[in-house]
């Protein structure tokens, strides 16, 4: 999955690729978390781990060996530059559930990278496992994010109350979700 660069239509100038990152990438991943750690951090637990090329390259691993449904990550590339990603995680083959993911450094939010990137990696989803439910799990705290998976079509199901900690302090999540139909115009 996502093997070969696909061209994503944003606002920002140049080139904007989305590709599969591996841990041959992780020297350019820890700079790209490094360089934006205190906004990436916010409201994920991972910036914290792969801040550093050997904290990359042992969770770009796990994808690479998709463990524990893990699927792939797509990293976004703005020309050489890393700037943000997909990928998808928590895969049941058995019930055609997925969950997705994504992040930019600041220099790129606001131009439609994410959409853009999320719009594919959702087409892969549904075309190469058959996915028949997308989820999205973001904590109550993430506005833009909810925003995202919004505009993206995502419905709101409902909300987990304090089932994880992030720096100690207990928070709620929000689940919303894609599923069968609904995800047919993302496949291309
Ligand atoms: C969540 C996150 C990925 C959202 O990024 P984003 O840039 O807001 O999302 P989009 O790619 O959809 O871009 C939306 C913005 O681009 C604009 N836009 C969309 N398509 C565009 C285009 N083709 N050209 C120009 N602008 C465009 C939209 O109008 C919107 O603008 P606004 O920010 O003024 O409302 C980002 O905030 C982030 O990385 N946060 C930290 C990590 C995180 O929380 N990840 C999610 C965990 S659940």
């Amino acid at each position: 999955m996502l093997e070969t660069p696909v061209i994503l239509e944003t606002g920002l100038p140049g080139r904007v690729t989305v590709q599969r990152i591996t841990t041959a990438d992780a020297v350019a991943f820890a700079d790209h978390v490094e360089g934006d750690l205190p906004r990436l951090s916010e409201h994920l637990p991972w910036p914290e781990v792969t801040r550093t090329p050997d904290g990359a390259a042992e969770w770009l691993g796990r994808y690479e060996r998709h463990e524990d449904g893990r699927v792939d990550v797509g990293g976004v590339w703005s020309g050489a530059a890393l700037v943000g990603g997909a990928l998808l995680h928590h895969h049941d083959p058995d019930y055609a559930v997925v969950e997705i993911g994504c992040w930019l450094t600041a220099a790129a939010e606001g131009g439609g990278v994410a959409s853009a990137a999320c719009r594919v990696l959702l087409g892969l989803a549904r075309r190469e496992l058959a996915a028949e439910r997308v989820e999205w799990h973001v904590s109550t705290l993430n506005v833009r994010s909810r925003r995202l998976a919004e505009r993206l079509g995502f419905t709101h199901e409902g909300t987990m109350r304090s089932n994880y900690v992030l720096r100690g302090d207990r928070l709620d999540t929000d689940v919303l979700s894609l599923v069968g139909a609904e995800l047919d115009p993302f496949v291309q």
